[in-house]
């Protein structure tokens, strides 16, 4: 997805900035770690979503119209199975997303506005801001199943710390947003 910014986005000087939250050792072991996930991005991404919506049966609502399948009711959706072609299609999406941040993470600027416009977009599919710290648990058990011995302490706690920093802003975004006049 490469380093693009969206436009017409406030960037507050006073936020807390990359460099707050992560080191650049933290900065390298991400990188390194998302080069070994990053060929299997569309099997990664469908685990880490099918995961995300086993531990979060009350959020699936929200992605109902977009991934239901065909037999889907909403009035059974706590307990179905989303199409997991469009499943993969959306995780696909999303992980672009995380990997244009984890490519970024050299130009924390040009990331910060990616960021807040992803948030503040997200705040028009009616997601919440203390929604956003709930997928963690799902990409880090994944990223820790797929990575094995290469995804030790260390590169763990540095992932830890950017997805803390890409969560804020994507919350920063949400918070922030204001319809247009
Ligand atoms: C770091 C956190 C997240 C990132 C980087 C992220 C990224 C994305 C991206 C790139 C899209 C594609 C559309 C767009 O760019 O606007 C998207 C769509 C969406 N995301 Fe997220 N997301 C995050 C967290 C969440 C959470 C926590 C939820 C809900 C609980 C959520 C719900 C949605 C929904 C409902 C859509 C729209 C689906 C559609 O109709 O295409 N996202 N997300």
């Amino acid at each position: 997805m490469g380093c693009v910014a969206s436009k017409g986005v406030f960037v507050q000087s006073s936020q807390k900035e990359l460099p707050d939250y992560v080191s650049p050792d933290d900065i390298r072991l991400v990188q390194e770690s998302w080069l070994l996930v990053q060929s299997d991005m569309d099997n990664v991404g469908l685990i880490i979503f099918k995961r995300f919506f086993d531990l979060n049966k009350d959020l699936k609502r929200l992605f109902f119209t977009k991934l239901r399948g065909d037999s889907m009711n909403i009035d059974t959706i706590e307990t179905a199975d989303f199409n997991d072609e469009k499943l993969k299609m959306h995780g696909r999406i999303v992980m672009e997303a995380l990997g244009a941040a984890v490519e970024c993470l050299h130009d924390s600027d040009q990331l910060t506005v990616l960021l807040i416009g992803i948030g503040e977009r997200h705040m028009m599919y009616g997601v919440k801001a203390e929604m956003v710290p709930r997928l963690w648990p799902a990409i880090v058990t994944t990223l820790e199943e797929q990575l094995g011995e290469n995804f030790d302490n260390k590169t763990g706690k540095a992932w830890e710390r950017v997805f803390h920093y890409i969560g804020s802003k994507v919350m920063q975004g949400i918070s922030a947003w204001r319809p247009k006049k």
